[in-house]
């Protein structure tokens, strides 16, 4: 099964890289749906991560997104983050492409040098003024006070995709392009339950890409793909990306 994986990358010509909390776990971070570490298991979702939580609560929405901002800024990049970045710079190298569609909202990606990263669901680095639209990047710093304002006199709110929210147009439009131009698509550390992440794969298959996964548990997707190996990506990603050979240019 490793070898199919291996192999499989070897011979991509276009590969895409769809990720979920599970490459961010190791790094400390909760997933969202763990039974036991699930940042959901404490809370309810539609108690802040929606408009109407926003809306009815934006201090206690404000404040629980800031924390997970200032959490994510004292976790670092694990070796699953830093294998899938070495494995962009590997197929850029050999003129092939790549593109990493990230669900994670905390940047760990990046820190770890990825940079053909699409971010799905937003950031919570970059917040957004409802009042007059102004985006800006944060420092590594909490807030002093909930919910932040704007300039403006307007509300801030974290960058992030709420649920019932649509994706921004130019992320999905790139995914979307990315995804009927790839010959290999590998799924990392994702349930694969939150759409439009969850129907990627249907989009490859059609295609006919090759389809991995590498999960710790199996997945709605994990009876689709080619071939699905079960485990934590910080362990597997290193050893993939150490074995595969050189590539060569397409
Ligand atoms: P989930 O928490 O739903 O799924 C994480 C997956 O990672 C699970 O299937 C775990 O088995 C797996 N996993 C955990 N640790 C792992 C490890 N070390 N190595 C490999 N796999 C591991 O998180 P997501 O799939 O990212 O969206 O959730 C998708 C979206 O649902 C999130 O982006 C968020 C959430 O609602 C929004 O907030 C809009």
């Amino acid at each position: 099964m490793l070898d199919d994986v291996i192999q499989s990358l070897q011979a991509a010509r276009s590969l895409v890289v769809v990720t979920g909390a599970g490459v961010s776990a190791e790094s400390g971070i909760p997933t969202f749906r763990d039974a036991l570490t699930g940042l959901w298991a404490r809370y309810n979702p539609e108690d802040l991560a929606t408009p109407q939580a926003f809306a009815r609560n934006p201090e206690l929405v404000t404040r629980w997104y800031d924390e997970r901002r200032m959490r994510c800024a004292a976790c670092a990049p694990n070796r699953g983050h830093y294998a899938v970045a070495e494995l962009e710079r590997r197929f850029v190298e050999a003129e092939r492409a790549f593109v990493l569609l990230t669900q994670n909202v905390d940047r760990l990606h990046q820190r770890a040098g990825s940079k053909r990263v699409v971010e799905l669901h937003g950031t919570l680095w970059v917040w957004r003024c409802i009042a007059c639209g102004a985006e800006r990047e944060e420092p590594p710093a909490a807030f002093t006070s909930y919910p932040p304002s704007c300039e403006c006199g307007g509300l801030r709110r974290p960058g992030v995709v709420w649920f019932g929210e649509m994706l921004a147009a130019d992320a999905l439009a790139r995914a979307h392009s990315a995804l009927e131009a790839c010959d290999v698509f590998l799924s990392l550390g994702t349930s694969a339950v939150v759409e439009p992440a969850a129907s990627f794969v249907h989009l490859a298959k059609r295609v006919g890409t090759r389809t991995l996964e590498i999960n710790l548990d199996s997945t709605p997707i994990s009876d689709i793909v080619d071939c699905s190996l079960r485990g934590r990506t910080g362990e597997i990603l290193p050893q993939v990306v150490e074995r595969l050979g050189l590539l060569v240019e397409s």
